[in-house]
Formats: structure tokens, C-alpha cells, sequence
């Protein structure tokens, strides 16, 4: 298969983790006979750099002209004081809307080997197996008006929050579709309590799980979410919410599994799928080849699933990932006491050798 990818390494961390995720890429599509065509593009504070545009109209051609586009992070202090639109984060999410990536699947997983990493008991958190479904492209990140006004001392913000039907319909379904393959529990997660948005979203997905009926659906606060979270994470299936709530409960489902860096994302629905590690540009780490490459590695491993359903190809990396881990490597955010983590090019290498041992035992066993 021809595999026709747009890379964004972007900012802070990005590029390290990034290219340790091509080179795993490159070992995949090797041992599986895969042809790779890769174009790399600026993003975010790099491409602001560059020119002066978060996300560069070439940017957008390339993504939209590929099979799917490979992210590293998005985000640089260096940035911090100027407006919205010029912002890394701007091009991140202008890239969502422009390729109408309205789900995004955060999975968090706890590794067997990687039990003691959480801050949570390791008999609470083994198991834990949760796939949350983030509204990507509603909300408060895009809902109209949005301003600071008025003068200094007595300025007024405004950011509003909107949801329409058809929108809390589509990512309802997403969610509902992969709880049939998993363990058939979908929790929504609102504010019903306080917000209009919600209790339109309650309504909605109430409605869309008639279309399911082999799939438990329960409904819970978020503040009584996020407590329950890391009482018992194992509890969890599909979590299924808006996009603030998303992007607040995947941070700290990373936590509950032991880091942030392990954690991987797709964000699909429209022509062209993105997938991008959740940890974020991590500027106090970048440069210094200790980052997680784990989480961008994996991100790989879900666009080969769901850009290009190799099923088989997207095992062998997660496969190869948990061979890592239980051979006792780790990075600098999972190392216990007195021991020396791995760097970030180290941990790619070692997913690179163990993705070829694998594809070479499945050769011999064919
Ligand atoms: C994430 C990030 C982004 C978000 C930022 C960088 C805009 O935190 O992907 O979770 O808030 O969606
Ligand atoms: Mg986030």
C-alpha cells in the first residue's frame, strides 16, 4: 500500500519525538511491504517563525493532498504575549477545523510493566483500559463571540460555548461504534447540572444509544468524573464528551497510567485523519533527548489503524511498545529511584529492533 503521509514535527519536543515515530514508521512499512511517500511541513511556533503564520497555506495543501498527517506538538513561550490568531495553538486548531477532524480518540492504558509509574495504587490502576472520545471541533475552542474588551481595569472576556445537535449527534456515534468493539459501556461525561450545552448533549446521545442496544450508556458530572477517574480507573470503557472536558480529563487519565508521554491520539472524522501524541510541546524538556517518544510512536500505530485499517501493522508497534516496556526501558518520566533512564533516540531505537523481530517471528510462523 502507498502510504502518503504530511509530517509536522512543530514545536518543543515535536521534532525529537517525531522522528523517532518515522523511523518506527519506516521499520513497519519495510517488514509489511508498504510504500511511504513523507513531505514535512511547518506548524505552530516554527511555522510563525518562518512565516508568521501558525499555519502556512503549503501547510494545508500538503495535508489535505495526504493520506494522513503525523503531528509532533504545537506550542512555544516564545509566543505567549501575542493574540489568538497568532498563536501556535492557532494552527493546530485551524488544522482540525480545515480537515474536519471532529473525533478525537484518546485511548489510556495502563501497561502490565508499567504498574508502578502511576500515583495510584498499582491494584486500582492495573487493567485500566479507557478510550475517550473528545468532541474536537465545538465548544468553548471555536464558539462565537469570543473577545477581551474594554479598557484596562475593568476589560471584559468573552468565550461561549455551542453545540448543535448534529454535532453531539456525530461524535455520540463514533463513541458508540467503538464501544461495540470494546467493552460495550459508553459513559458521557457533562455538566448537565449547570450548562445548556449539556443537557442538549445528554438529550442527543440518550437518543443515539436506542440505535445501540448492546452498549450501556451512563451519564456522569464532570467534576464527578474527574473524582472517579483516578478512584477506579479500571472502571472506565469509552468516555465519551465535549471538548473542553476532553482535553482536561485525557491529561489526567496520562497521569492516572503513569505519564502523559505514553499517551497516543487520533483525531478523525473528515477527509484526512491527524494523529499527534497528547503530551504537548513540553518546552522545559526539548532538546535534551530525554522526551517520551511513546506517545508519538503509538500515534503511528492508531494512523495505521484507522487512516489505512492495518490492523496487523498498528499491533505490531503496540506490540513491540509493550516488549520495550517489559524489557524494563523507560524514559526519563517513568524511571524509578536510582535508575538511568533511556533517551528519547534510545527508546526509538529499541521499538524499531522489536518491531523487526516481531514482523520477522509472524514471517516465520506464516
Ligand atoms: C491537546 C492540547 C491542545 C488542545 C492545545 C495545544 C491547543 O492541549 O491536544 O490536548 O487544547 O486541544
Ligand atoms: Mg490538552
Amino acid at each position: 500500500m502507498l502510504l502518503k503521509l504530511t509530517i509536522l514535527p512543530g514545536d518543543g519536543i515535536g521534532p525529537e519525538v517525531t522522528e523517532q515515530a518515522v523511523l518506527v514508521l519506516q521499520a513497519v512499512a519495510e517488514a509489511f511491504g508498504h510504500h511511504l511517500e513523507l513531505e514535512q511541513k511547518t506548524i505552530g511556533g516554527a511555522a510563525l517563525a518562518a512565516s508568521n503564520d501558525p499555519l502556512p497555506a503549503d501547510t494545508i495543501k500538503a495535508c489535505l493532498t495526504s493520506s494522513a498527517v503525523l503531528l509532533g506538538a504545537v506550542g512555544s513561550p516564545a509566543f505567549d504575549h501575542y493574540p489568538n490568531h497568532l498563536r501556535p495553538e492557532a494552527g493546530l486548531l485551524r488544522l482540525r477545523r480545515e480537515l474536519g477532524a471532529y473525533a478525537n480518540l484518546r485511548p489510556a492504558i495502563c501497561f502490565p510493566a508499567l504498574e508502578d509509574c502511576s500515583p495510584l495504587r498499582a491494584d486500582l490502576v492495573r487493567g485500566t483500559d479507557i478510550m475517550i472520545v473528545r468532541e474536537l471541533l465545538g465548544g468553548l475552542y471555536f464558539g462565537e463571540p469570543r473577545s477581551i474588551t474594554g479598557d484596562p481595569g475593568s476589560r471584559i472576556a468573552i468565550n461561549t460555548m455551542t453545540y448543535g445537535e448534529p454535532a453531539i449527534e456525530r461524535i455520540a456515534r463514533v463513541a458508540f461504534d467503538l464501544a461495540m468493539k470494546r467493552g460495550k459501556k459508553v459513559l458521557s461525561v457533562d455538566k448537565a447540572n449547570v450548562l445548556e450545552c449539556s443537557r442538549l448533549w445528554r438529550e442527543v446521545v440518550t437518543r443515539c444509544a436506542k440505535d445501540y442496544p448492546g452498549v450501556q450508556l451512563s451519564h456522569m458530572y464532570v467534576d464527578s468524573a474527574a473524582m472517579s477517574l483516578v478512584q477506579r480507573p479500571k472502571d472506565f470503557d469509552v468516555i465519551l464528551t465535549e471538548n473542553m472536558f476532553g482535553d482536561i480529563l485525557s491529561d489526567q487519565a496520562g497521569g492516572v497510567v503513569g505519564s502523559l508521554g505514553l499517551l497516543a491520539s487520533a483525531s478523525i472524522g473528515g477527509p484526512v485523519g491527524v494523529y499527534e501524541p497528547v503530551h504537548g510541546s513540553a518546552p522545559d524538556i526539548a532538546g535534551k533527548g530525554i522526551a517520551n517518544p511513546l506517545g508519538a510512536i503509538l500515534s503511528v500505530a492508531l494512523m495505521l489503524r484507522h487512516s489505512f485499517e492495518l490492523e496487523r501493522e498498528a499491533s505490531c508497534i503496540e506490540n513491540a511498545v509493550s516488549a520495550v516496556l517489559n524489557e524494563g526501558s523507560r524514559t526519563a518520566d517513568l524511571i524509578r529511584v536510582g535508575e538511568t533512564p533511556k533517551s528519547t533516540s534510545a527508546m526509538g531505537s529499541q521499538v524499531v529492533g522489536a518491531v523487526k523481530e516481531l514482523a520477522a517471528a509472524k514471517r516465520r510462523s506464516a
